[in-house]
């Protein structure tokens, strides 16, 4: 899967990010303010998150986690919508928990207090002291009721998190932190209270009001307003509150539970978007049966909505009952929307469905636990996905993101553990770590316990811990005592950051007939953990004979062999596994269906890579020669440029590639898997010094070789692929490998092929064709490529989800003027710079997918970038530290882009009034 057009990962980072200012200079004082009785605000100054020119941020460790000191029991709240100035009342029913003396110190942010009550008496400033983002009160009652009246103003909203408008439309956002801009409120995920939400609003503009939970009362107003009162009778945090007004329309289906409950699901969507709601529905039937016979989940509301915002700083999110998504993860046509969008939709929505369980049932004590929720999630959602089409495919593609994402992260300055130990701004902490990383972690438990034992672990977990906030130890604790097994050493997955590296090698004595398999493991250090410890490593292998057939395996010391592969537990620095009655030298098929989040080496010679390339019985594995294979080529070809000499295409990799191809055994979408090759950014980890433009002159060479050594062979899978009908996997994996052949023709600038793809792009009467007949036109500059260019803009200028499309592609072309094309499409009408998708599809796609220019060596991209940050800073600081990530490993380039770099991160951090997003990513890779 191409993920040149997502940042990061796509829940998490089709998605950018988010977070606050912590002083501004030249904008006005935090809003925090108390007003009494219609009196004129008077702003009080938000001393907490100014920054002060010396003083940087406080960070929040985990080491200080206290339990919270007063409870929620219940809260009433009443929305008096504005787009201008809402007003929000709250009725907080609150139980002290633990020391009689400890204060109510409640969290809000550029709010107004208008009114302030306790147990039904007004209070006067005296009574508490409201504090930059602090309210507190001293002296209460063990058992009180506090009422609130705040008012705030989401159209001015630009940070997307709390209350805001999008589209003319009421919506919220509130993970991590966001309730606080809403109403004062403990707003931590280790307070779950029951909500009862009353909204009132213009009925004409707002005709439908949504909250979380069941719909218990609605009526009409004075004045053409009307209301509505949402009851959720599952205590949740904060974080999971939602709340939605607008003119929508929706989409109605149905399921019935495995006890027979009937749930009315509703998808709402703006009118225009209604003929685009099928497959988010049909993926939302299949995610709920699914995890009904998966894992015996069952959903607990009678209703489950979905609905779909044009601005949304991540992919989606999990609010109970009411999710609210980025539109790009609900609408699709067959039209309008790639077979890539169809599979990342119905992986989105399988993701936020099965946090009702994995999140919300059962959610996070504190921030730092966010992968207890996040990895388990991906994880569920990884394997729902494998259900559905073809689980070895899926697992590439996975691995693939790991490697290009993930890897990445966890060597430069931003890694961290799975679990971090501190953050300054827990937005940041959305990361690849937190998602995909710790979806291996959960893997990794499954591998080493067995599908049986896990699903048990899985299960003692959501009965221990239904209606808690837990921490990760929790979950591994519930694994280790559902299945009399020990994962201390495990453990270390969720301490440890940095990705492992195995080395193995192995020797034969045929005099014994045994084969010695010596694996050693190490990590690199990382900022502030200088020592690793060793891992405990589950290592899935098998040993082929000479045909290819796995060899029965019995260890030193096993009274019998046993078939197929084994998954061998690595804990110690270096094992030794001793192999008997294996009679001749057989090939080593490691880490197989990548069973752990790690790099491995082996010295495998290119036969024995050819080999595993045609007979390894593992799918996954299979791929995985081809890409070490590949990377080798590749690897010589940087050298080559490097060295100025002629580059040349070697045949017996050629001859291999060539085989996948004409092998009619393969489901197409593997062979196109296989064809991939390694993308520039996985090149560029493996180099000590990355050199972007030789990185990109040896892939593109190679693919231009490939494309003409072979054209006769792509020509032909080409029209046997060509035309695939409907959405179903196989149809897909068809069009795939179709395209991919278009592009390798295209690679190899034959005129004919320009001439194909062209006749492709006409005739695609699906959005897949379309882009694939694009992108491989990408490669061949001339009138075929700006016409099909121009023609889609005319298409589709006014479906935005479709022109992000057209906007990425241009942003990473990577013939010469990609920054004035870059500056061009900022100016497009169709962009703008306040919606986290058009952001993404331009300066995200510039950034991470146009490595040449924007890294060029007169420091032209990194600019415009650090300009776009400083820009989109002080309206969405969330999206801003996202594209500053772009920067921060400017200590692999060489001198020059180095001095680039550091000067921009530099500017960056000496820009008065930065949020404290931008400032921690910005600060962590300058001295990291
Ligand atoms: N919990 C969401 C998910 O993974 C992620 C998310 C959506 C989010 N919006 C956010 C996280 C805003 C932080 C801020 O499904
Ligand atoms: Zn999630």
């Amino acid at each position: 899967m191409l993920m040149a057009h997502s940042l990061v990962p796509y829940r998490v980072w089709d998605m950018i990010n988010k977070g606050r200012p912590f002083g501004k200079l030249g904008r006005p004082p935090s809003q925090n303010a108390i007003v009494h009785h219609g009196s004129q605000a008077h702003a009080q100054p938000g001393c907490s998150r100014k920054m002060m020119k010396e003083t940087a941020p406080a960070a929040i460790h985990l080491k200080d986690y206290a339990p919270p000191r007063w409870r929620i029991l219940s809260v009433d709240l009443c929305f008096v919508l504005d787009p201008e100035d809402t007003r929000v009342r709250s009725r907080l029913t609150l139980v002290r928990n633990g020391q009689a003396e400890a204060p109510l110190q409640l969290n809000g942010q550029d709010l107004v207090l208008h009114h302030i009550r306790l147990d039904d008496r007004p209070l006067q400033p005296g009574d508490y002291h409201l504090e930059g983002e602090t309210l507190t009160l001293h002296d209460l009652p063990e058992r009180c009721e506090l009422s609130l009246e705040t008012g705030i103003a989401p159209a001015a909203n630009t940070a997307l998190e709390g209350l805001y408008v999008s589209g003319g439309n009421f919506c919220t956002q509130c993970e991590a932190e966001g309730f606080r801009r809403i109403t004062w409120f403990l707003d931590r995920p280790d307070v779950m209270a029951v909500y009862t939400v009353r909204i009132e609003a213009d009925k004409a503009r707002y005709p439908v009001l949504l909250s979380n939970g069941n719909l218990t009362d609605s009526g009409d107003l004075p004045e053409g307003r009307h209301f509505a009162v949402w009851h959720d009778p599952f205590p949740k945090p904060s974080y999971l509150f939602a709340l939605v007004a607008g003119d929508l329309v929706c989409r109605r289906d149905g399921f019935t539970t495995r006890t027979g409950r009937e749930v009315d699901l509703r998808i709402y969507v703006q009118r225009h978007n209604l003929d685009k709601c099928d497959h988010a529905m049909r993926s939302l039937q299949a995610s709920m049966g699914w995890d009904e016979d998966t894992f015996g989940r069952e959903y607990d509301l009678d209703i489950y909505m979905i609905v779909a915002v044009d601005d949304f700083n991540m992919g989606a999110m999990e609010n109970k009952g009411l999710n609210v998504f980025n539109s790009k993860y609900v609408l699709a046509r067959p039209d309008t929307a790639t077979d890539d969008d169809f599979v990342a939709i119905e992986s989105v929505i399988a993701h936020e469905y099965f946090h009702n369980w994995s999140g919300n049932r059962v959610t996070c004590r504190d921030w730092f636990q966010l992968s207890l929720k996040e990895g388990l999630t991906v994880f569920r959602d990884q394997e729902f996905t494998a259900d559905q089409s073809l689980r070895a495919v899926k697992r590439i593609q996975d691995v693939q993101r790991l490697r290009t994402l993930q890897f990445p992260e966890d060597a430069g300055p931003m890694a961290h553990p799975v679990r971090p130990q501190s953050y300054i701004e827990i937005n940041n902490f959305y990361t690849m770590t937190v998602y995909e990383k710790g979806a291996e972690v959960v893997r990794m438990i499954q591998t080493l316990l067995g599908r049986e034992g896990f699903r048990r672990g899985l299960d003692l977990y959501f009965d221990r811990h239904d209606g808690q906030a837990v921490t990760t130890d929790d979950f591994v604790k519930a694994m280790e005592d559902a299945n009399a097994r020990d994962l201390s050493r495990f453990r270390r997955w969720y301490d440890q950051a940095g990705t492992p590296l195995l080395e193995a090698t192995g020797t034969h004595d045929p005099e014994t007939a045994t084969y010695r398999l010596t694996v050693r493991q190490s990590c690199l250090p990382t900022k502030g953990q200088p020592e690793k410890l060793p891992l405990h490593i589950p290592l899935v292998m098998a040993l082929l004979d000479a045909r290819g057939r796995e060899i029965p395996l019995r260890l030193e010391g096993e009274d019998s062999a046993v078939a197929g592969e084994r998954t061998l537990e690595l804990t110690a620095p270096t094992h030794v596994f001793v192999f008997q009655d294996v009679p001749e030298l057989p090939v080593p098929s490691l880490l197989r269906g990548f069973s752990a989040p790690v790099n491995l080496r082996f010295p495998y010679t290119d036969a024995q890579l050819a080999f595993l390339m045609a007979h390894d019985t593992d799918d996954f594995n299979r791929w995985e020669a081809g890409q070490q294979f590949a990377l080798k080529v590749l690897q010589g070809l940087i050298e080559a440029v490097q060295a100025g000499q002629p580059l040349m295409l070697d045949a017996r990799f050629a001859q291999a590639f060539g085989q996948v191809l004409a092998n009619g055994a393969l489901d197409a979408a593997l062979v196109a898997e296989a064809l991939t090759l390694p993308g520039e950014g996985y090149l560029a980890e493996q180099m000590a010094v990355v050199d972007v433009d030789a990185i990109h002159q040896a892939r593109q060479f190679l693919r231009q070789a490939l494309g003409a050594a072979l054209g006769d062979r792509f020509r032909a899978v080409y029209e046997a692929t060509a035309g695939a009908q409907g959405m179903d996997a196989t149809a897909m994996g068809r069009r795939r490998l179709c395209n991919l052949c278009l592009a390798y023709l295209c690679a190899s600038g034959e005129a004919e092929a320009v001439a194909l793809a062209r006749t492709h792009y006409g005739s695609a009467d699906n959005m897949t064709d379309a882009m694939g007949a694009l992108r491989a036109l990408l490669d061949c500059p001339g009138e075929a490529r700006d016409q099909a260019l121009a023609h889609f803009e005319a298409r589709w200028r006014d479906d935005p989800l479709v022109l992000d499309k057209w906007f990425g592609l241009q942003a990473m072309d990577a013939a010469p003027g990609a920054l004035d094309r870059v500056r061009g499409l900022m100016s497009h009408p169709g962009f703008s710079i306040r919606n986290p998708n058009r952001v993404r599809a331009v300066l995200g796609t510039f950034a991470m997918a146009n490595p040449v220019h924007f890294h060029a060596l007169d420091g032209s991209g990194h600019g415009l970038i650090t300009d776009s940050v400083l820009e989109l800073d002080a309206l969405n600081p969330q999206i801003a530290a996202r594209l500053v990530t772009s920067l921060s490993r400017w200590r692999r380039f060489d001198e020059e882009r180095q001095g680039s770099m550091r000067r921009c991160l530099e500017r960056i951090v000496a820009h008065p009034g930065l949020s404290r997003d931008v400032y921690e990513v910005a600060s962590r890779s300058l001295d990291g």
